[in-house]
């Protein structure tokens, strides 16, 4: 499943590294490819030291030079530098797109789910993603602009996800737009509703007890500090003061944390049962 949209800052790469946390809880064999070169999902993986991280980059498997993967339940592939490069060689783009599928199938026995973050612009990259991926998930912000980036998303003529499911890879399913940083003001309830309105059938359904809604994520501090610290949200720990014995490890849990866990839960539910995993 890509995770991609063409508005950058909407939390493509938290959305990511916070599924691939719930979907290593699930115990599902997960692979993550971060194809954005500022390196933000593979820095999350770093500090958090929760995913065994490849020998190789996904520059290097869009090459065609890939090695074996480390052993674990969720293995990065980290970006690097060389990711900025791979446009300016159009002569190349078919053969990345090639070599890309051609790693997938090579480690497809060994996870359940592959997981790919992507940045904000419809390069080779995010073109080759699309074209092997069997989904996409597309966090978007309720603002105005973003709303009206929608039609672009889906529709555009090279680069939309209609386009390429018909010319490229009619595998290709959208999970669904997946409203991110969602503040309960009435500017953003209205935004959200003209979203129902506009594109019925692009959001998640998810049930919240009695309550039929969709799958979105609030802004929550928690969610920031979480990526800041490469933890899963659930698990973020209190901040050990300065200079104490205790190890952060020992800090209690962040009651602020689980709120917003519990509040997002649902619809990474909804996402898991997408993707064929979870209840
Ligand atoms: N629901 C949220 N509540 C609070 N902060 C959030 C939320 N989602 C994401 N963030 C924070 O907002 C910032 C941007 O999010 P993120 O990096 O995930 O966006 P992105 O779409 O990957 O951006 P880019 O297009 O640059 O790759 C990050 O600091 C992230 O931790
Ligand atoms: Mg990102």
């Amino acid at each position: 499943m890509v995770v991609a949209s063409q508005k950058g800052g909407g939390g493509k790469t938290a959305t990511t590294c916070q599924l691939a946390y719930y979907l290593l809880d699930l115990t599902v064999p997960t692979l993550l490819l971060d194809l954005d070169m500022q390196m933000n999902a593979t820095r999350c993986m770093l500090r958090g030291r929760v995913a065994a991280v490849a020998g190789f980059s996904t520059t290097q498997v869009l090459e065609g030079h890939w090695s074996a993967l480390p052993a674990g339940d969720l293995v990065l592939v980290p970006a690097d530098q060389g990711l900025g490069e791979l446009e300016r060689q159009p002569q190349r783009h078919n053969d990345f797109v090639n070599a890309l599928q051609a790693f997938l199938q090579e480690v497809a026995s060994r996870f359940r789910v592959c997981l790919i973050d992507t940045h904000p612009s419809p390069d080779v990259r995010y073109v080759a993603a699309l074209a092997t991926a069997d989904l996409v998930l597309s966090p978007i912000v309720l603002t105005q602009e973003a709303l009206e980036g929608v039609g672009a998303f889906l529709h555009h003529p090279r680069h939309g996800y209609l386009r390429i499911r018909e010319r490229l890879n009619p595998r290709l399913e959208l999970v669904g737009l997946l409203p991110n940083m969602v503040e309960a003001t009435p500017f953003q309830r209205a935004n959200l509703r003209q979203l129902v309105e506009q594109h019925p059938g692009l959001l998640i359904p998810v049930q919240r007890g009695e309550v039929a809604g969709y799958a979105l994520i609030p802004t929550r501090t928690a969610i920031a500090e979480a990526q800041a610290a490469g933890v899963p949200l659930w698990q973020l720990r209190q901040a050990a003061p300065a200079g104490a014995a205790k190890a952060a490890g020992a800090m209690p849990l962040r009651s602020a944390a689980r709120d917003a866990w519990r509040e997002i839960r649902p619809s990474f539910e909804a996402i898991a049962r997408r993707l064929g995993v979870g209840g």
